[in-house]
């Protein structure tokens, strides 16, 4: 984590806050490796990580993500005959840094399941229903508020194979990327209130409860958006000691 802040900094043209790169407090950040779901072991990095130096290449490259990853329209639920079906949703996502200043030209993707809490994803072997008009992923620039805007469904929860009852509470996954490769966040966003959110051992990885605080949206009131959609707020904080945590 500590490496990837100062690489983070560096490429934000911040060279001198050598004071925030300060050891995060591991009770902020998630565990990681969550016993009873492989796949985490798959996701994070099985050693501690090790300082070493920066080099021209990574500071400076490639200075433009878009060329190589193509934005995706951020509206996953359609209309009319290819609505996806579920509940309609409109998460706004806001990419800062550790001032609450925003990061304009972030590269924000997303990805979730269906209604029915079922991925498009060969490896997905959940028996719930895919939804022939929802795909799921889209990819999108921050604006210059940081902003990002995504009209999709609101995702189902889905039980975890093999773990014998364990539901993940609906959610979202996140990556963010600055403007090189390795400025990149992964994390999870979940909803307020789930009944789910308390017994879910990816959530619960945080052991700090404010900064667990910060993986979930804040239901906007419902006045503000569109009619027919209840609308998310969600803060993605990229650096500092106040950063979202990194969830696999
Ligand atoms: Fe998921």
């Amino acid at each position: 984590m500590v490496i990837r802040e100062a690489r983070a900094w560096h490429h934000y043209g911040v060279s001198t806050k050598q004071a925030f790169l300060r050891r995060r407090d591991p009770a902020t950040q998630s565990e990681g490796v969550v016993a009873g779901y492989a796949q985490t072991a798959q996701r994070w990095p099985s050693q501690p990580l090790v300082r070493r130096p920066l080099t021209p290449s990574e500071l400076t490259g490639p200075s433009d993500v878009l060329r190589r990853l193509a934005p995706v329209r951020g509206d996953l639920a359609g209309y009319g005959e290819k609505r996806a079906l579920g509940q309609l949703i409109h998460i706004r996502a806001r990419v800062v840094d550790e001032d609450g200043a925003p990061v304009p030209g972030a590269v924000v993707e997303i990805w979730h399941c269906n209604a029915a809490g079922k991925y498009i994803h060969p490896n997905d072997s959940n028996d719930a229903p895919a939804d022939p008009n929802f795909y799921g992923a889209a990819r999108m620039v921050a604006g210059d508020s940081g902003l990002v805007e995504l009209r999709t469904i609101k995702p189902g929860a889905y039980p975890v194979p093999d773990t014998g009852g364990w539901w993940r509470p609906p959610h979202v996954h996140f990556s963010v990327w600055g403007r090189i490769w390795l400025s990149r966040l992964v994390t999870q966003m979940f909803f307020p209130g789930d009944p789910l959110n308390d017994a879910d051992p990816i959530l619960q990885a945080i052991r700090d409860p404010e900064a667990r605080s910060r993986c979930i949206a804040r239901l906007a009131p419902i006045a503000s958006g569109p009619r027919n959609a209840l609308v998310y707020d969600y803060q993605i904080v990229v650096r500092g000691r106040g950063a979202t945590p990194a969830l696999p």
